[in-house]
């Protein structure tokens, strides 16, 4: 079986075509940046976000020169994003791996940034996240991610986990949230 990290490149990728526009949340140390980019190629649109510099410079070191790198809370994503429909986005949420583990993920941040992000997805796009929830607030955020995720509204919206259940201490899942249709979304949660 795949591991949740396999998985979530599974998730993306498979919507991610050759000139695809996507987001990186959670730059972090730019895995995920690379990953995406090398989905998308050269002719795509790949932004990266985070809100630290530390993150932004070993994002830098990793990726490709041509992405976009963005120091700003993902709340604010929709301030840099051209409008072009989404094909997928990715957040990878908690703390820099190697940085500084008081400077996390928010679930109002989140939140935010789903609200803004979900509408601008295509039809088929999909919004990828590896939930981290061992270190301190990461229950809270994980409780309102599942709490909005699973009322969105099925029609517009496929949300799925994938996660291990026997696995000891917080190991992280995956929350995969896939728009079907272009029909106005309107987001009440
Ligand atoms: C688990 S790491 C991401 C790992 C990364 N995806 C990788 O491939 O290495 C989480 C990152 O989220 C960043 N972060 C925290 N709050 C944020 C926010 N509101 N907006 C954007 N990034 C944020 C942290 O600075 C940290 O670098």
């Amino acid at each position: 079986m795949k591991s949740v990290l396999e998985a979530a490149k599974m998730f993306a990728g498979e919507v991610i075509p050759t000139g695809g526009h996507v987001l990186d949340a959670t730059a972090g140390n730019g895995h995920d940046t690379t990953f995406l980019a090398s989905c998308a190629g050269p002719e795509g649109t790949v932004t990266s976000m985070d809100i630290q510099q530390q993150a932004l410079d070993e994002t830098k070191e990793r990726a490709p020169d041509w992405v976009t790198l963005v120091r700003d809370s993902h709340a604010n994503a929709g301030k840099y994003l051209s409008g072009a429909p989404l094909d997928c986005v990715m957040f990878n949420l908690g703390y820099l791996p190697g940085g500084d583990k008081s400077v996390v993920t928010t679930p109002e941040e989140t939140l935010q940034a789903l609200r803004t992000l979900l509408p601008q997805l295509k039809a088929g796009g999909r919004i990828v996240m590896v939930v981290y929830h061992g270190h301190p607030g990461g229950e809270n955020e994980r409780d309102a991610l599942m709490a909005f995720a699973s009322s969105l509204p099925q029609k517009q919206v496929q949300a799925l986990i994938y996660q291990y259940i026997n696995q000891r201490g917080a190991a992280p899942f995956l929350v995969v949230l896939e728009r079907l249709t272009t029909a106005e979304l309107k987001l009440d949660v």
